[in-house]
């Protein structure tokens, strides 16, 4: 079984997340919203010729880098799903092969040393693959417009570390614990004792970051990294980097160490990204929070205190305690030093001397997401999350044109644009309503004496123009065949039916559910599939869950026929359009995994499983290479919740490797011909599957 739930962790900080399960989401009201929504969706499809042909886009760099024309139909979407799945090995349907490609550790630079457990080193690390893969990026080579499908840099988040997972004897039993009366009630103190040093903090910040890796397809069929790339590089929670755009240099930008508020040491918890279509990519900056210690030894009147309050910063010393060996992690020695951090990273995995930039015009929050289309008008939108409870979730558009001919004039377009935030209306309309200082309610009177006032404290500035509060936002995606925009929404399990306070808890249209637990993913239409628009449609796409258990939707699609899917996280789109799924904290009793189903046609909304994880572990950033002949995909915390003296997971290694999980990206192919598009056909006779109702 899953470890969710079910056994206490050693640590506990990462679990900002939906850690509490509770039974499938329940209500009237949800009921009523979603027959009001589907029947407005049936009037609409009949009034228009099927999305698909009724889409006028085409802008340049429309599809995603590198994409040919659709290579197969959605309709023969045709692998054999696998099912829910709880052992401590990948699984994937028959006729596919899962490959672990790179896992923590590994030496991705010429000169790199192997992964030894117990000779780590932050010099090493700093040149191997780092902790906790994340959100993966497939850029063809040799340059961004090529077409190449055997030959690329896979760009990697390395979201966190869960030292107690990294370092013997990093955990000690507490001998002031004593078991809590019940399993419901908490300890006073927590059984183990953590036991950071200068050496396992500096590995710590050396593991995370991103990782850049050329990789390739041999003449076999087999994926392998090529060590001596010029193009492999780490960044890492070290890494000089700029900070650009609206905020650039503020007051509050300003630290001991960089009177300029333009340059920032590193960037942290790297989580869902997107490239550009100038071949660059933009990784965003999550629950930096949790590095961060001691607000509670401010004033509450303090400037400062309400915004890093706002994102959690805690009132002691942080669980990692990095706080005692580099003073920038104490709010009460550097009180600005977190208004450097939660920004979208951008930088150039094709040229290894780039310093990476914050680019502050995108707003300061938990973000995720970042993948960017090309308006027909020419701007470039990008859509992103801010993944907490009640959270919003945002929209840049840049205020230049892409120029398809000059890469060099795009690599700063996103330091000047207009940042947007939804409002999600109940009858499935929307509005982007844009974050401008001056404008409305963001005024010097309320707080908000420029831009970079608003774009630092972006989640204030989201709250004072009546933005539509979510259930933790993270990917947002806009598919490249349709145009339209997906928007992924976790879970929360703090969603109200109806909310006393007037605190804008209660379910509203777009996040239908009390207590959430099992998450939904919205669609978005484009006021006249423009992503430059300040207006739209909107449509519940799926709501998640097991429909035996509960309230789900899927498309309108037969339930009884779909994989049940919990708590979607992160998306991406193959070539005919079909979206892929990923799952972080499935609430079904297994493991999280990988989840397919068309967005168009008869078909659209079967979901149906393709990959599943092992215990502890989420599956993040699913990506394909051009011609969709191998997937991509990070399994993160894998054995989370467990420790190196009771492991959850020993994957991929096994009872033979080290004694540890390594989290690790994976390659799947077809098993028979490693050129044949993912999840296109039956790799194998197909056994009898169900099938819809023509
Ligand atoms: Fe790092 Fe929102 O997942
Ligand atoms: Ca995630
Ligand atoms: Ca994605
Ligand atoms: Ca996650």
């Amino acid at each position: 079984m899953a470890s969710t739930g079910e056994r206490k962790p050693y640590v506990t900080h990462y679990l900002e997340d939906d850690a509490v399960y509770s039974d499938a989401g329940k209500g009237e009201r949800f009921a009523d919203i979603l027959a009001r929504r589907i029947s407005r969706r049936g009037a609409l499809k009949a009034g228009a010729a099927g999305a698909a042909a009724a889409t006028s886009l085409t802008g340049p760099r429309l599809r995603a880098l590198g994409q040919d024309e659709p290579s197969f139909d959605p309709a023969s979407l045709g692998f054999e799903p696998i099912a829910l799945d709880a052992g401590d090995a990948v699984v994937v349907p028959p006729g596919y092969r899962a490959q672990p490609l790179l896992r923590w550790g590994d030496p991705i630079t010429a000169d790199a040393p192997d992964f030894a457990l117990d000779g780590q080193t932050a010099d090493a690390q700093a040149r191997q693959f780092g902790y906790n893969c994340d959100w993966v990026a497939f850029l063809p080579l040799p340059d961004h417009t090529a077409a190449s499908s055997d030959r690329g840099l896979l760009v990697v988040n390395h979201e966190y570390t869960n030292p107690e997972l990294m370092f013997p004897g990093y955990l000690t039993p507490n001998p002031d614990y004593t078991a809590p009366a019940s399993d419901d009630a908490p300890p006073d103190v927590p059984e183990f004792l953590t036991n950071p040093t200068q050496e396992t903090v500096d590995i710590e910040l050396e593991a995370h970051g991103l990782s850049v890796v050329e990789v390739r397809r041999g003449d076999d069929g087999a994926w392998a990294i090529v060590r001596d790339s010029e193009y492999n590089r780490r960044l890492t929670a070290t890494t000089p980097m700029e900070i650009s755009g609206p905020a650039a240099g503020a007051d509050l930008m300003k630290t001991g160490e960089d009177e300029s508020g333009t340059r920032v040491i590193g960037t942290l918890n790297n989580c869902a990204g997107g490239t550009t279509p100038w071949g660059t990519a933009v990784s965003g900056e999550e629950n930096f929070q949790q590095y961060f210690a001691n607000l509670g030894q401010l004033a509450e009147d303090d400037p400062v205190f309400a915004s890093h309050d706002r994102f959690g910063i805690g009132p002691e010393s942080s669980e990692r305690r990095w706080e005692a060996f580099y003073p920038r992690f104490d709010v009460t020695q550097e009180p600005n030093e977190p208004f450097r951090f939660g920004w979208a990273v951008e930088f150039d995995p094709y040229d290894p001397t780039s310093t990476p930039k914050k680019r502050t015009a995108l707003g300061r929050n938990k973000h995720e997401g970042h993948t960017s289309i090309v308006a027909p008008s020419g701007p470039v939108a990008i859509y992103s999350g801010d993944d907490s409870r009640f959270e919003y979730a945002y929209k840049f558009v840049t205020a230049g044109s892409f120029d398809p001919d000059n890469r060099e004039a795009n690599l700063d377009l996103l330091d000047e644009g207009t940042l947007y935030v939804a409002r999600f209306n109940d009858d499935g309309t929307g509005e982007w309503l844009p974050l401008v200082q001056g404008e409305g309610e963001l005024t010097e009177a309320n707080g908000f004496a420029s831009q970079a006032d608003v774009l630092i404290n972006t989640r204030f500035a989201a709250d004072a123009v009546g933005a539509t509060k979510m259930d933790r936002p993270e990917d947002f995606e806009a598919n490249f065949v349709s145009g339209k925009v997906y928007l992924v929404c976790t879970n929360n399990s703090r969603r109200l039916l109806e909310d006393p306070d007037g605190a804008d808890l209660a379910v509203n249209a777009a996040n239908p559910r009390p207590e959430n637990v099992h998450g939904h993913i919205i669609e978005i239409t484009e006021d006249g599939n423009d992503h430059a628009a300040t207006r739209f449609t909107w449509d519940p796409f799926i709501l998640a869950g097991d429909p035996a258990q509960g309230s789900t939707y899927y498309a309108g699609f037969d339930t009884e026929l779909v994989s049940p899917i919990s708590a979607p996280d992160n998306i991406t789109f193959d070539n005919a359009g079909n979206l892929w799924i990923s799952t972080d904290g499935n609430a079904l009793g297994a493991n999280d995994g990988l989840f397919a189903a068309p967005t168009e046609g008869d078909e659209r909304g079967w979901v149906r499983q393709f990959f599943s994880a092992v215990p502890g572990g989420e599956v993040s950033g699913p990506v394909f290479n051009p011609d969709n002949s191998a997937l991509f995909l990070s399994v993160q915390h894998p054995g989370e919740g467990g420790s190196i003296d009771d492991p959850l997971s020993l994957w991929p290694d096994g009872e033979d490797g080290p004694g540890v999980p390594r989290p690790s990206v994976v390659v799947v192919t077809s098993e028979t011909d490693p050129t044949a598009p993912i999840g296109a056909a039956p790799a194998v006779p197909a056994s009898p599957v169900a099938s819809p109702e023509a």
